[in-house]
């Protein structure tokens, strides 16, 4: 049989460039992507798309067997600095688009299904440093709520019902291609706009404050990597710890200063800063190395060349 894949959640900030890699991989006509809205002119010229509400079982349902769908990617989610300030709206997204793609899944209708965790389900009571993958797990925003409570459904279809689901804790995510929206590590990415178009920005986050990053290319790596590993490698059904660098502002500053020497940051702390301050600095991924041979490529200064390079070819 043919296999089929879904993207839910395709014109976001991973969404984008799953679909481009799952579509390089696979052919086009065999990765739908699907959203709630169109996204950029290149990805909707990049193959079939959908319009698609994850909250809607009934669409859902049928946009599966119309198009032999066999994968599901589910990147629809409300991000930690928007879910505060719709803590309903983004339990629901983030709930309900999680049972839909499992219970289709339970009655095997799907094979398959990837749903991103994060760094969020982290709380103040967890060590910070070299966060272990099983530890104390206490979040307290609405976002890091849904995604734990999201993890513990996954293991749980996993162990009751066999559903083959895999996950990622992913870091904060570094990319060029789309931005992100709505979260509270966005600033890594913001400043690098910022730096290249104003030569100068304002930080919502203060400059000690160390989070795990990414950039988007292993990011996508390790997603492919998981979904193609075989089954028995797969010996957490919750979501991976997840890691490739940690900085704080004023580190990932310095080093765009290497490149643009006269670019100025200073710092205004918002709302978000109390999001990051119960987010880990750094996260230990043993297991995910064990298990399926993760191993990171990009640091900070890859990163940040990487970055500048493709976001001036892109002005
Ligand atoms: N990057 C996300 C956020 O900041 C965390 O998963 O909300």
């Amino acid at each position: 049989m043919q296999k089929n894949i879904l993207i839910i959640g395709a014109c976001g900030q991973i969404g984008t460039e799953l679909t481009y890699a799952l579509r390089e991989t696979y052919g086009s006509d065999r990765v739908i992507a699907s959203d709630i809205r169109e996204g950029n002119e290149a990805l909707m010229n990049s193959g079939p798309f959908e319009l698609l509400d994850a909250t809607d079982y009934d669409a859902m349902e049928e946009v599966i067997a119309y198009h032999e769908i066999d994968e599901v990617y589910l990147m629809a989610a409300m991000l930690s600095a928007t879910a505060e300030k719709f803590p309903m709206r983004a339990w629901n997204l983030n709930m309900n688009s999680l049972f839909n793609v499992l219970n289709l899944a339970r009655q095997k209708k799907l094979s398959k299904v990837f749903w991103p965790s994060s760094i969020a389900v982290f709380g103040s009571n967890t060590p910070s440093v070299n966060t272990p993958q099983h530890t104390i797990m206490e979040p307290s925003t609405v976002y890091g709520i849904s995604k734990q409570s999201g993890e513990r459904w996954c293991e749980y279809y996993y162990n009751k019902f066999g559903v083959d689901v895999r996950s990622i804790r992913y870091p904060g995510l570094i990319s060029w291609k789309t931005q992100p929206g709505g979260g509270t590590t966005d600033y890594a990415v913001e400043i690098y706009h910022k730096a290249l178009a104003d030569q100068k920005y304002t930080c919502f986050l203060k400059e000690k404050t160390k989070l795990p990053m990414m950039f988007m290319d292993d990011a996508i790596k390790a997603t492919l990597q998981i979904m193609n590993a075989p089954k028995e490698q797969i010996k957490i059904r919750s979501s991976y710890n997840l890691a490739a660098m940690s900085f704080n502002p004023r580190e990932l500053a310095s080093c765009i200063q290497k490149h643009i020497p006269n670019f100025e940051v200073n710092f205004q702390p918002d709302f978000r800063q109390a999001i990051a301050d119960t987010w880990p600095s750094s996260i230990d991924d043993l297991r995910a190395q064990e298990d399926w041979n993760w191993n990171a490529d990009f640091d900070l200064e890859k990163t940040t060349a990487e970055m500048l390079k493709q976001l001036n070819n892109k002005l």
